[in-house]
């Protein structure tokens, strides 16, 4: 196990990097990405929104902003992403005619004026966020008076079953660490957002191989970010040592890769009005009644 004391900061260039090296692996590979992102996009289906501008927030290749396009048939839709062979990928892959617009950028300084997008809509962005405080800060900045922030993010237990079998190799941190649901829900309300909601849920992949999860890792660009991550490649000889302790998790002949998934949103304001003058209840409003 990693100890406590250990700096867990991640790493933006490495990150940059990694997803910049991704780019054109990244569908092929990106199967639970997808998966987590039409859940949170169905749970727009709850809410009645008409935005004009909205901005995906680590668009990555551009499969939210595409559904959200589809979606939002009117709006202006902005991709910012930090890696930019992302948003050259997204944009190989945009519709004709598409209204989208690509800015490469860091989600804690978004180069947006105040108060000028309706909706921020973020899916598996938030855990490559070292602070993830400054994020929540200019998504709530650059949200209007009833903006919505609508997200996913990866919570601890996230790859334990690898993170376990690397602890048995050494202690070094192999796999990125996630905050906790409670913790991201906190510094939402620091950020200033209203009526948050935050839910978890446990999503799991199989393998036959942990090798081919860790493929799908790389190919994703979900690399080991932290600044004190191993630099050295682990060889055959680590290899053999985590695929044996990888087994024990072996199930009906595969082996599980557990993601545990959180879903967010909050309001810039708390009770926010529609633009056709209705109210616009948050979903936790509508679920609990
Ligand atoms: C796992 S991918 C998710 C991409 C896309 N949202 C999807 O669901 O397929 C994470 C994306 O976040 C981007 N990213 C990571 N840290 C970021 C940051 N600080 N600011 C903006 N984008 C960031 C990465 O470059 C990558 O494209």
């Amino acid at each position: 196990m990693v100890a406590p004391s250990m700096p867990l900061e991640l790493d933006k260039q490495a990150v940059r990097r990694s997803f910049d090296s991704a780019a054109a692996t990244y569908d092929q590979h990106a199967v639970i990405q997808r998966e987590v992102a039409n859940r949170l996009l169905e749970r727009l289906d709850w809410m009645r929104l008409a935005p004009t501008t909205v901005l995906d927030l680590g668009a990555g290749t551009g499969f939210c902003a595409r559904a959200l396009e589809r979606r939002y048939a009117q709006a202006r839709i902005l991709l910012v992403d930090l890696a930019p062979a992302m948003l050259l990928e997204a944009r190989r892959q945009r519709r004709w005619r598409s209204a989208q617009r690509y800015v490469c950028a860091d989600a804690s300084a978004l180069p947006f004026g105040d108060a000028s997008v309706d909706v921020v809509v973020s899916s598996l962005t938030f855990q490559w966020c070292e602070d993830l405080e400054a994020a929540f800060r200019e998504c709530r900045r650059v949200l209007r008076p009833g903006g919505l922030l609508l997200f996913s993010s990866l919570g601890p237990a996230t790859l334990h079953e690898l993170r376990a079998a690397y602890s048995t190799i050494d202690e070094r941190p192999h796999v990125n660490r996630f905050k906790d649901m409670h913790e991201v829900g906190d510094t939402l309300i620091r950020a200033g957002f209203a009526s948050p909601v935050l839910e978890r849920e446990d999503l799991v992949a199989t393998y036959a191989e942990v090798t081919d999860l860790m493929r799908d890792l790389k190919g994703i660009g979900a690399r080991n970010s932290l600044n004190a991550r191993p630099r050295t490649l682990g060889g055959r000889r680590a290899l053999t040592q985590l695929r044996a302790a990888y087994e024990p998790y072996r199930r009906d002949g595969v082996l599980p890769a557990t993601y545990e998934l959180v879903f967010g949103h909050g309001w810039a304001v708390a009770n926010a009005r529609a633009q056709d003058g209705s109210t616009v209840f948050p979903l936790n409003r509508l679920t609990r009644r």
